[in-house]
């Protein structure tokens, strides 16, 4: 597990793209595994800028909200075309994100899992991390849960959204999430952190035991992980050394 230790989200961001950008150059089929939320939203903007060519490029999101059509601007789907998708030259054909309108959750899951496997697997997983420890959405639980499935948000969760949504009731209440072992079967993995209100949760996932209460620390067991995290996020976990 390799620890970078940046100044600030700006540079987060920049580092985050050097390391999108060395896997592209170094296959220009990569399949990229791709992260909503706030955390990546430097890192694409910075990739946008750089003007890479996406044309061969796949990429399989780790999630999206059910219930939520593409074209609402909370949707995971928006959120990629709208930060990404929409500024780059990837193909429409090359972009796979779960379908939170499918009406059979567990053939939309099954159907996700294909799809990762046809694709060859992912060669660089980009994740943020939850508050409660969750990676795409796979949420705090008394298993690790391999496979793409349909998971009821945690109270956390939902309260963590609910600055997306301008009611209670809009917010959803459920998700498709690529599973653990979709996401640990990737080449690399590329963890950003930043705020000190993620530092307690970086630590227990680093430092702690390896537990699906906190799914983040399941990382602990890949052989190919970068952090990149700023100095606030990273505070708790210094204590230690
Ligand atoms: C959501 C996403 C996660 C993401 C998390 C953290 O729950 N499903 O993939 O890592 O938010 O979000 P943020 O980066 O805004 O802290």
């Amino acid at each position: 597990m390799e620890i970078i230790e940046v100044k600030n989200y700006d540079e987060l961001s920049t580092v985050t793209a050097d390391l999108i950008e060395k896997q592209i150059k170094m296959k220009e089929d990569s399949v990229l595994g791709l992260a909503t939320g706030s955390s990546p939203v430097g890192t694409y903007k910075e990739l946008i800028k750089r003007n890479l060519d996406f044309s061969k490029v796949r990429t399989i999101n780790l999630d999206e909200y059910r219930g939520l059509a593409p074209d609402n601007k909370q949707s995971y789907i928006y959120f990629m075309r709208d930060n990404l998708f929409n500024h780059v030259n990837i193909k429409d054909e090359n972009i796979n994100i779960p379908n939170g309108l499918a009406e059979e959750g567990f053939e939309e899951c099954l159907r996700y899992d294909k799809c990762i496997e046809d694709l060859g697997g992912i060669d660089l997983q980009l994740l943020g991390l939850g508050l409660n420890g969750h990676i795409g959405f796979n949420e705090p639980n008394t298993e690790f849960v391999k496979g793409t499935h349909v998971v009821t948000l945690s109270q956390s969760t939902i309260d963590a959204n609910s600055r997306f949504f301008e009611s209670y009731e809009e917010i959803p209440k459920e998700a498709i999430t690529m599973g653990i072992k979709g996401i640990m079967d990737a080449g690399h993995i590329v963890l950003i952190v930043n705020g000190a209100k993620k530092a307690s949760i970086l630590k227990e996932a680093i430092c702690g035991p390896i537990t699906p209460k906190v799914q983040a620390s399941i990382l602990q067991l890949h052989n190919k992980v970068t952090i990149v995290a700023d100095k606030e996020a990273l505070s708790e976990l210094k204590k230690t050394f």
